[in-house]
Parts: C-alpha cells; sequence; structure tokens
C-alpha cells in the first residue's frame, strides 16, 4: 500500500488495459483497473482509497437504494497533444457535485478530496486514457447513501465513489428530438437542477416510448404548460437562430451542464451572439418553419455537441440541414482545440495531472 495524502492505493496486480481495443468503444462498457472510494461515517470522512475495481458488499437495507438519495457527475480526462493528460474543469463538477449533495440532503465532500481524489485516481489510470482524438476518459464521481434502515431520512453514511470509463463518442450519428408534451422530467422547485440519479430514472420511460417511435431523445419541455423548451435527454440543448446562439434560462428544473457553459463563453469570445433566455416550443416551431432556426445540437459532457437533425413537434417533423461549416462544429473544434492544446487555454479549464 503507497499512501499519497491520505488516499491509499492498493494497485491491481493484473492490469486489463493491454487487453482492450481502444478503436472500439462502447460508451460506459469497459471499467478501468481501480475504483475510488470514501466513506462518511460519525460526522467525517474517512478510509479514502484506491483500489482494484470490484463489487461492493452494501446492507440491503443502504437507504440510497430505497429512497434515492444517489448524485453523480460526468467528467473527462484528455491525452492532450504533447502527451500531458488534463481533466476538463473538475472545480465546475466538484461545485456541482456539492450543489447536488445540498439538494439531496447528503453529505458535501471537500474539496481536497474530491480534487486529490480525481487526480490520484487519473494519475494512476494514465494508460487507460485514450489517444485517438474524439475518445476521452470518461469519469464518473458519484454518491449514494449507505446507512442500513428501513425508515424514510436522509442518511448519516455515504459512500464518494470514482469509478472511469475509456469512451468513444455518445452519439454516433446526428440525433432525432421529439418535443416531449406529456411526460415531465423536472419540475421547477424540484431536482432538475441536481444531477440526481431520479432524475434519469424518470426519463427512461418517455425516451424509451419516444425511442419506439423511431426518436433517438425526447426535447424537455416545463411541467405546468408544455410551451417551453427546457433541455434534452442526457445534454443541454442550444439553437442557432440567424445568427445567435440561443439556448434556455438556467432554472431549478435544468441542469447548469459544463459544456453549456463552456460553449456559451467560446462562443461570446467567437464574436457571435449569445442568447440565455426562455424558448417557447411557438417560437420554435415558427423558426423551423421560415427556416431562421439554422442549427439545434445537444451541449453534454458524454455527447460533447451532439448535431440534431430532426426536431418533432406535435407529429410534425422539421429536418434541419447540418453544413460541415456549422457554427456548432466551429464551437466544437475550438472546445476540443483547447482541450487537447492546440489552442491556448485563456480560460484555465484544463487540470494538468502529473502521472
Ligand atoms: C454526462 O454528459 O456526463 C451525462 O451526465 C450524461 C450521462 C448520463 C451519460
Amino acid at each position: 500500500m503507497i499512501v499519497t495524502s491520505n488516499i491509499q492505493i492498493q494497485k491491481t496486480t493484473r492490469s486489463r488495459v493491454h487487453e482492450v481495443d481502444f478503436s472500439k468503444l462502447e460508451f460506459g462498457k469497459l471499467s478501468t483497473d481501480h475504483m475510488f472510494i470514501a466513506e462518511y461515517r460519525n460526522g467525517e470522512w474517512q478510509d479514502a482509497r484506491i483500489v482494484p475495481f470490484s463489487n461492493l458488499s452494501l446492507s440491503p437495507f443502504a437507504l440510497g437504494l430505497h429512497y434515492g438519495q444517489t448524485i453523480f457527475e460526468g467528467m473527462k480526462a484528455f491525452r492532450m497533444a504533447d502527451g500531458q493528460i488534463s481533466i476538463f474543469r473538475p472545480e465546475k463538477n466538484f461545485e456541482r457535485f456539492n450543489l447536488s449533495a445540498r439538494r439531496m440532503c447528503m453529505a458535501e465532500v471537500p474539496k481536497d478530496l474530491f480534487i486529490d481524489a480525481l487526480h490520484q485516481f487519473v494519475a494512476l489510470e494514465h494508460e487507460w486514457v485514450p489517444k485517438a482524438e474524439g475518445s476521452s476518459l470518461y469519469l464518473r464521481p458519484f454518491m449514494f447513501a449507505t446507512e442500513a434502515r428501513l425508515g424514510v431520512k436522509a442518511a448519516d453514511e455515504y459512500y464518494f465513489m470514482i469509478v472511469a470509463s475509456p469512451v468513444g463518442p455518445y452519439y454516433s450519428q446526428p440525433v432525432k428530438v421529439k418535443v416531449e408534451t406529456e411526460y415531465v422530467r423536472a419540475a421547477e422547485g424540484g431536482t432538475g437542477h441536481a444531477k440526481c440519479g431520479g432524475n434519469y430514472g424518470a426519463s427512461l420511460y418517455p425516451a424509451m416510448l419516444a425511442k419506439k417511435a423511431g426518436f433517438d431523445q425526447v426535447l424537455w419541455t416545463d411541467a405546468k404548460t408544455h410551451t417551453h423548451i427546457e433541455e434534452s435527454g442526457t445534454m443541454n440543448v442550444m439553437f442557432r437562430f440567424g445568427d445567435v446562439v440561443v439556448t434556455p434560462t438556467l432554472s431549478s428544473s435544468i441542469l447548469d451542464g459544463v459544456t453549456r457553459d463552456s460553449i456559451l463563453t467560446l462562443a461570446e469570445d467567437m464574436g457571435f451572439g449569445v442568447e440565455e433566455r426562455d424558448v417557447t416550443v411557438a417560437e420554435l416551431e415558427q423558426r423551423l418553419q421560415n427556416g431562421s432556426c439554422k442549427e439545434a445540437f445537444g451541449a453534454g459532457t458524454a455527447a460533447v455537441i451532439a448535431p440534431i437533425e430532426s426536431i418533432n413537434i406535435q407529429g410534425e417533423s422539421y429536418r434541419l440541414n447540418i453544413q460541415p461549416d456549422a457554427l456548432m462544429f466551429q464551437l466544437k473544434k475550438r472546445l476540443n482545440d483547447i482541450r487537447l492544446g492546440y489552442t491556448e487555454d485563456v480560460y484555465g479549464w484544463n487540470y494538468i495531472v502529473q502521472p
């Protein structure tokens, strides 16, 4: 065992990294060799350790299995052009992780623990960070309630863990979406802005119905009136109206995406107009009809930028012509150039990991 800043490291005796075909990565299928765990008990985080990836042993009474106290983050580590490894904007994910923890009445994780755990973990798994452009090591910090009780309560015990998976693109093709006007992902005052498991669980049934009807994803609308666009299945949504990048304003029912924030910053600095505002279904439909909606795309950690090729509104499908020089691709290229070190990172977004 090596002890590094209170994180004990137990290395596997048999790495699987050389058995992996990095040219055929299916999103989230493979785990790396190790996992990080820290336990929250008696009001403090303890036993922080990196150990070989394995199943867990939990009480069937663990509160997280029953009442949904489970949150997560999605982040990526990249192999830069000069061979260094960087984690993209870990502080932003750290802040959102604790925002989710507060909303779900869970223990918060100290910043040093979150960042140090990521750093040590990625350093140890450095061989798992893919070299091909478009690939990365997807990092999944998550936390869930482990206290063994059946009464409904905020737990006093938690696991904070990090696992990782080498990944290629989440969507390999442009996506077809359907504006959802029956089911709801999140309501104002609910947990939509928190990255908690329940939001994703609630989305599965409508997503399954949409898939059966020939769509890849739904475009969520507000819970009360279904007249305002919110976000897409696993991503925030953005439009190009004329020459302006438009995305719905954040609210308690929309996730504050790190890719969303990065794309808005880049768009502004590249001289495009940017508007965070209400987007009604009626406006979107009118712009799809008169051609002023030039592009639509999802923005998320897993998906990066996912071009939307068609939007269905109340049974009517509108196609979008995806051009190779589209603004979304310019934004994606700028983002990738920063992540890979081809363009100077003036924003301080890359957190360099020393192996
Ligand atoms: C991410 O982009 O990291 C997400 O949270 C989507 C994920 C659920 C696949």
